[in-house]
């Protein structure tokens, strides 16, 4: 691995949350052992060069969770190269499970445009060369709704300078949320900053955004998510 990049500034270098759920099961320690290292990307600094579809569009979801949402766009745009990032090794996990059948954790074909960053997003973020993202995801981060939890939201001011540098001109942010409080921030804090520009907000599912396992749980339990698009100035 390179060295450890630097943390973003002003915000603590630590990951809130879980990590480790129940203990894994055999086929899952085969998942983690045997096709998490093949699929995960080797070299922050050079992304592309993990991808054998390069050049290619390059597109980064942050805490994918289950993995619906990057796997159904792993599929549906082969052209593209998706970095997907999650920290949470049942999530990992439940990726890795439609990746490869039993037995073939070791020797299964790993789709072409898809890797894994099983570490902090934002690490990679800082790792990552200038202008090398043409599209961000982040859906239905964890809330951390109380105020003094602040410094743990993924967004937050003092992370717009690393994604502004990261996208290139013209590049997406999609954004999605379902928690009130954390609807009312992402405005608050995206309303008034000069690197990205407001493009679309959705108050219903937009046609073309995979749906994720938390949109699922928010919309059976009645609450109401957001939908936004920012586009990198
Ligand atoms: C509330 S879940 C949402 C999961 C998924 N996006 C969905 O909509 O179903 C948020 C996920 O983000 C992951 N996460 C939080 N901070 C992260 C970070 N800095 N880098 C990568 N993953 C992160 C957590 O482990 C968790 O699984």
């Amino acid at each position: 691995m390179p060295a450890r990049p630097q943390p973003v500034e002003g915000i603590p270098d630590r990951l809130y949350g879980r990590r480790r759920g129940h203990p894994l099961r055999p086929r899952q320690t085969r998942l983690m052992e045997d096709l998490l290292p093949r699929i995960t990307l080797p070299d922050p600094a050079d992304p592309l060069a993990a991808f054998p579809v390069a050049p290619a569009p390059l597109w980064l979801e942050v805490g994918f969770g289950g993995g619906e949402h990057a796997l159904a766009l792993a599929r549906a745009e082969p052209a593209t190269a998706l970095i997907a990032s999650e920290v949470f090794e049942n999530g990992l996990c439940s990726l890795l499970t439609h990746l490869a059948p039993e037995g073939g954790e070791a020797t299964a074909p790993l789709p072409p445009n898809l890797r894994l960053w099983p570490r902090d997003a934002r690490h990679l973020l800082a790792a990552m060369p200038d202008g090398s993202l043409d599209r961000l995801f982040l859906m239905f981060p964890d809330p951390w709704p109380k105020s003094r939890h602040a410094k743990r939201r993924f967004v937050h001011p003092a992370i717009l300078p690393l994604l502004h540098a990261r996208l290139r001109p013209g590049a997406e942010w999609r954004i999605a949320s379902d928690d009130p409080t954390y609807q009312a921030w992402v405005e608050e804090v995206m309303g008034d900053q000069p690197f990205f520009a407001p493009t679309a907000r959705h108050d219903t599912h937009p046609e073309g955004w995979p749906s994720t396992r938390y949109e699922a749980k928010a919309l059976r339990e009645g609450r109401r998510p957001r939908w936004w698009v920012w586009t990198r100035r």
